[in-house]
C-alpha cells in the first residue's frame, strides 16, 4: 500500500490558491492514501470568530470537500485533509476523508490548542475507524497527539494507520509520534505545514518535519523543516494487525487498566 503526505505552505485566507496548489501536487502523485495538513485550505492563525465563520465550510457540501471528492475519484485515491467546518453557526477544526467513491467521513478535533479554543468547538462525535480497502484508517488532528488516549482508542477500534493532519508549532510531536506508533503498533502519517503566520502580536512558526512512522517506531521518511514536500512510501498495513510484542506479551490482552474513552 502506498501512503504519503503533502507538506505545504498555505497563504492565509487564499482558499482557491491553497486548494489549487494541493490539487496540482496530488495530480502528480501515485498513492493509495495521502494526508494533507490541518486547515490546509485556509491557513491557521484566525483573528476573530467572524473570520472563521467566513472561511469555514459545510461538510460535505462545501468547496473544499467537493474539490477533494473530485480529485479522489479522478485519482482513485483516499485523501485526508484538514479544514474549518461550519455547522449551525458553530465551527470545528475538522479533517475529511474522501475516496474513490466520494465523501466518506469527517473527524472533529477533540483537543483544541491555545487560541483555537476561541474559534472552534471541541469535537462532539465518536472517533471512527474507516475501511479504506487495503487498510483501516483513523484520523486525529495535531494536538490530539498530546493525549495518548486518542491514538490508543483508534488502535483498539482497529486502525492500522493513523492519519494525522497537523499545524505543529511545538517541537515535540515528531519524536512523540514514534512512541504513539510503538505503543499501539500502528503506522502514522503526520502531515504538517511550513512557514510562519503573523496575523496578531504573535508570530507562529510551523516546524515542518512531516513524517511516516512504522509500527516499530521506524521513521520511514521525515521531511525537512522548511520546504514544501510530498512523499509516498510503500507499507504493509497487515503488520499493524500483529499486536504480539513477544510470544508472551500482547498489546491489548496484557492491558491491566480499564480504558475509558469519553468523546462527548
Ligand atoms: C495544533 O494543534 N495545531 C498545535
Amino acid at each position: 500500500m502506498k501512503v504519503g503526505f503533502l507538506q505545504t505552505s498555505p497563504l492565509f485566507g487564499k482558499k482557491d490558491g491553497n486548494i489549487n496548489d494541493a490539487t496540482v501536487t496530488i495530480q502528480s502523485l501515485n498513492a493509495d492514501l495521502l494526508v494533507l495538513p490541518e486547515l490546509f485550505n485556509t491557513g491557521y492563525q484566525f483573528t476573530s470568530r467572524e473570520e472563521v465563520l467566513a472561511l469555514s465550510e459545510r461538510v460535505p457540501e462545501g468547496q473544499t470537500t467537493r474539490a477533494l471528492v473530485k480529485l479522489s475519484k479522478e485519482k482513485g485515491m483516499y485523501l485526508v485533509a484538514g479544514l474549518a467546518e461550519r455547522e449551525n453557526g458553530r465551527c470545528y477544526n475538522s479533517a475529511i476523508l474522501t475516496g474513490p467513491h466520494g465523501f466518506i467521513g469527517c473527524y472533529r478535533k477533540l483537543h483544541l490548542f491555545y487560541h483555537e479554543k476561541q474559534w472552534f468547538e471541541p469535537g462532539n462525535r465518536d472517533i471512527e475507524v474507516y475501511d479504506i480497502g487495503k487498510a483501516k484508517a483513523g484520523i486525529m488532528i495535531c494536538f490530539d497527539w498530546f493525549f495518548p488516549e486518542v491514538a490508543r482508542y483508534l488502535a483498539i477500534k482497529g486502525a492500522d494507520i493513523i492519519c494525522h493532519p497537523a499545524n505543529l508549532v511545538l517541537p515535540y510531536c515528531p519524536q512523540a509520534m514514534i512512541t504513539r506508533c510503538i505503543e499501539n503498533r500502528v503506522f502514522a502519517v503526520t502531515a504538517n505545514r511550513i512557514g510562519t503566520e503573523r496575523r496578531s502580536e504573535e508570530t507562529l512558526a510551523f516546524i515542518g518535519t512531516s513524517q511516516i512512522v512504522g509500527t516499530k517506531g521506524e521513521i520511514c521518511y521525515r521531511a525537512s523543516p522548511d520546504r514544501d514536500e510530498a512523499m509516498v512510501v510503500e507499507i504493509d498495513p497487515a503488520i499493524a494487525r500483529d499486536k504480539n510484542i513477544t510470544p508472551m506479551n500482547h498489546l491489548f490482552n496484557d492491558q491491566q487498566f480499564q480504558i475509558i474513552a469519553s468523546v462527548t
